[in-house]
């Protein structure tokens, strides 16, 4: 059977689409190749998001078309995802070597039309159709079975699409309207992955605090995503929850207080602001204002002191002026982020930002991009040093990605810990002292493994 290797870009969820993409392709069969050099079907997983990951992904495509064809013209291109979803067929037009295109709604028909391509019934396919019920078609996984390589968390898709329509964002082109899967479904899919090893399982969607808004709905005061939250609690042998990416419109006092009450819900969130502007944030269509955020930050921290908060901001969004700018900073200033991912304003097609008159000059967006990043990490890097002389609980999730030699896991609140432990670590809760710490990662006190 031929051999695959996905390359993904862009946010969690395409990691988990490739993932499943990958578990659905090995059970056909197929293998998974180590690196591009080796696979027969390379298929890129794309992100729209900004125009820079588009250009990354269409520049990889060009060269692989330049390299393989060359010396393996057989091997299957393909693009997936978002950027396969607003193109469409004008890749293939552009890209003559690409023989697949796969859009977002479309992952699980991935090995059929890789067939039809190998068995010679189509040359190229490309399909970008809506399709009723795929938000429930992405489950599969791939968990490696031995000891080594076993998973301790896991990803799972609970719902798909966006209706928010920020007007700066190019997500409710590329994912669709907001579709969720059932309470029960879930569940069921988090309840395999734990008896299968899992520990921790990060619910995924584009905007999870709108789950099940349609089809359940609100109960005993309880929104659709709490209801879900609680579900997924009651599984014995799971001992933690995230979830990313929610609204700070869905914060309500539902979900606030749930942070109280459910153990394994940990204590981090990543709550998106995009500015400390209001002017910004009305002309963004994001549904609240600053003062909206900062109390639901000041309640966050009322029931969980020690919670990790991170979020997005976006820099020269059209229209910014010195003082909303200003306003960003102080905001960063005032909620104290233990991190933040700054994003330069990009123009999406379609988005009602990208008409919008008064656009910011690219040297500016820079300008203003760096000042902010200069701020998040200088705070960031001052909160991880606080962490220094601490007792804190992590998940041992396996090697470190710097240092094979070493194992890391995660704090609660979601920061990374190195140290020196054994395989026998992995999947464990362990308690370790906070010895020193880098910009973004803390080092453990391996004196006090249990
Ligand atoms: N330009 C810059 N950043 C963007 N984001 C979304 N759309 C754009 C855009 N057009 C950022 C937002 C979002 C994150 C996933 O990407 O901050 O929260």
């Amino acid at each position: 059977m031929p051999s695959v290797f996905i390359k993904t870009y862009g946010c969690q969820m395409n990691e988990r689409d490739s993932e499943a993409v990958a578990a659905q392709l090995v059970a056909k069969g197929y293998t998974l190749a180590a690196s591009e050099a080796t696979a027969d079907v390379i298929l890129l997983n794309t992100c729209s998001v900004r125009d820079a990951a588009e250009q990354k992904a269409y520049g990889k495509m060009q060269s692989l078309a330049a390299e393989v064809r060359r010396h393996r013209p057989n091997v299957v291109l393909g693009f997936m995802g978002c950027m396969a979803q607003s193109r469409g067929q004008e890749l293939i037009d552009k890209l003559p070597d690409v023989d697949l295109v796969i859009g977002t709604q479309k992952f699980h028909r991935a090995a059929d039309y890789l067939e039809d391509i190998f068995a010679g019934r189509r040359s190229k396919v490309c399909d970008t159709d809506e399709e009723k019920g795929s938000e429930a078609t992405i489950r599969e996984h791939i968990l490696a079975g031995n000891a080594q390589t076993k998973s301790v968390t896991a990803f799972v898709s609970i719902m798909q699409g966006c209706n928010q329509h920020c007007t700066f964002c190019i997500v409710p082109y590329t994912r669709g309207s907001e579709r969720s899967r059932t309470i029960a479904d879930i569940a069921a899919e988090c309840r395999d992955l734990v008896s299968r090893g899992v520990k921790e399982v990060t619910l995924l969607g584009q905007i999870v605090t709108s789950y099940g808004k349609r089809e359940i709905g609100a109960r005993d005061g309880k929104s659709a995503f709490v209801q879900l939250v609680e579900a997924v609690h009651e599984i014995e042998g799971l001992e933690r929850i995230r979830f990313t990416s929610p609204h700070p419109k869905g914060y309500g006092d539902d979900l606030v207080e749930a942070y109280g009450r459910l153990p394994k819900l940990c204590e981090s969130a990543h709550i998106p602001v995009q500015s400390g502007s209001d002017r910004m944030l009305k002309s963004m269509h994001r549904g609240y204002t600053r003062e909206r955020f900062v109390t639901i930050v000041e309640k966050l921290r009322r029931v969980r002191p020690k919670i990790g908060l991170t979020t997005d901001i976006i820099a020269g969004f059209p229209g910014e002026t010195e003082d909303d700018f200003e306003q960003t900073l102080s905001l960063v200033r005032e909620v104290r982020f233990d991190n933040a991912f700054v994003f330069k304003y990009s123009k999406r097609k379609d988005t009602p930002a990208a008409a919008m008159p008064e656009q910011i000059s690219q040297a500016l967006i820079e300008e203003r991009h760096a000042k902010l990043l200069g701020l998040v990490n200088e705070i960031g890097a001052a909160k991880c040093q606080a962490f220094v002389g601490q007792c804190v609980q992590i998940l041992v999730e396996g090697p470190s990605r710097r240092n094979l030699a070493r194992l890391e896991g995660r704090t609660r609140c979601n920061k990374i810990v190195v140290f020196e432990g054994s395989d026998r670590h992995r999947g464990k809760l362990l308690d370790l002292k906070i010895e020193r710490a880098s910009l973004f990662t803390l080092y453990g006190d391996p004196a006090i493994l249990q």
